[in-house]
């Protein structure tokens, strides 16, 4: 018996010594030490014999009991720390490596330099107003005294969608609707930026889709100098402290009198450089005082009260400020001139 128990004793032990895994050994445990195992069995088989043999016998199977429950959870720790440490090894993080890079999108220029105008104007205390792309011919073209056979209505220059019904050819359309939303309530102090459409064929300086930012004021007493003051205060916060602004008459239907107006050159502060074409100016804008006309149209007494009127192209600013050379970029997309503007790198 005591041999048995001997036999039993030096077999698990080498089984033992072949377990790798927490999993074999507790089936090892299982199968020597559990109920149906041959220590088990041991015990059972103790009412067979004498009593006199009984105690030693039972003392020799609780001794190699003990001896390989003791010996097991030895090997429970060590293969418990072999197991950690190759989790840990298989799980290692190089914190070295270099991290993955968040692609981070950015504004579209136009977008930075239409709110860059926007925070300008109001600054100056201009409310922001917006119109429909789709316009009508009467806020487009007739109440900003633009009659039926001007030329500005022809075919060439406007996409019209029905006969009374056009793609907005300026932001003037939101001005005149302006004026007759503001019920003769003045004073009326505004910027209406937005997009608008013309029938030209697209190159470095046209495209059939640009933005404009119609300003307009109308109070008493306005005069062409606020307008001038207003317009030279933009430049300057634009396009730098040394900017000066010069009126050249020109001719608006809706402006009277009308100005173009030129910013004197930024790259090379008036000397003459190839970006303003050896003239020390750039055109950027096109303005005037509000006609009487369309004061009136509106509901407007221009015997009592007088406005000025500008629209600016947000492209030619921008084109001026980045030193964009084609307005083409700002609609094609290519995400490498884009990312010139993210101010995030
Ligand atoms: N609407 C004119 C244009 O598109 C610009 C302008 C606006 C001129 C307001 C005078 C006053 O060219």
């Amino acid at each position: 018996m005591v041999n048995k128990i001997q036999e039993l004793k030096e077999k698990a032990l080498k089984e033992l010594e072949t377990v790798n895994s927490a999993k074999e050994l507790q089936d090892l445990k299982v199968l020597y030490l559990g109920k149906k195992g041959p220590i088990q069995e041991l015990m059972m088989g103790m009412k067979d014999l004498s009593k006199e043999e009984r105690p030693a016998f039972g003392q020799a199977v609780n001794e190699v009991k003990s001896f390989l429950e003791q010996k097991m959870e030895e090997a429970r720790k060590v293969i418990e720390e072999k197991e950690l440490a190759l989790r840990l090894e298989n799980e290692k993080i190089d914190i070295t490596l270099p991290g993955f890079k968040m692609e981070q999108g950015n504004l579209h220029p136009l977008t930075l330099m239409q709110r860059e105008l926007e925070d300008i104007f109001i600054g100056m205390g201009y409310t922001v107003e917006e119109g429909p792309e789709v316009e009508y011919d009467l806020y487009n073209f007739e109440r900003a005294n633009i009659p039926q056979d001007h030329p500005a209505r022809d075919m060439q220059d406007t996409f019209y969608i029905n006969a009374e019904k056009l793609l907005r050819t300026h932001t003037t359309a939101i001005q005149t609707r302006q004026l007759e939303a503001a019920n003769g309530k003045l004073p009326i102090k505004m910027i209406c930026p937005g997009k608008v459409y013309r029938r030209d064929d697209d190159d470095a300086t046209h495209s059939h889709q640009f933005t404009q930012m119609e300003g307009l004021v109308v109070a008493e007493n306005i005069t062409l100098a606020d307008l001038k003051g207003t317009l030279e205060f933009m430049a300057k916060k634009v396009l730098g402290e040394s900017s000066k602004v010069r009126f050249r008459p020109s001719f608006f239907p809706f402006t009277e009198p009308s100005v173009e107006v030129d910013i004197s050159c930024h790259m090379c502060g008036g000397k003459g450089c190839n970006v303003c074409k050896g003239t020390g100016w750039i055109e950027v804008l096109g303005a005037g005082m509000v006609h009487p006309d369309v004061l009136e149209m509106a509901g407007i007494d221009s015997s009592k009260c007088s406005g000025f009127a500008f629209g600016v192209g947000v492209e030619r600013i921008a084109m001026l400020k980045y030193g964009v050379d084609d307005i083409r970029h700002f609609y094609t997309d290519d995400v490498r001139f884009l990312k010139t503007f993210n101010r995030f790198e």
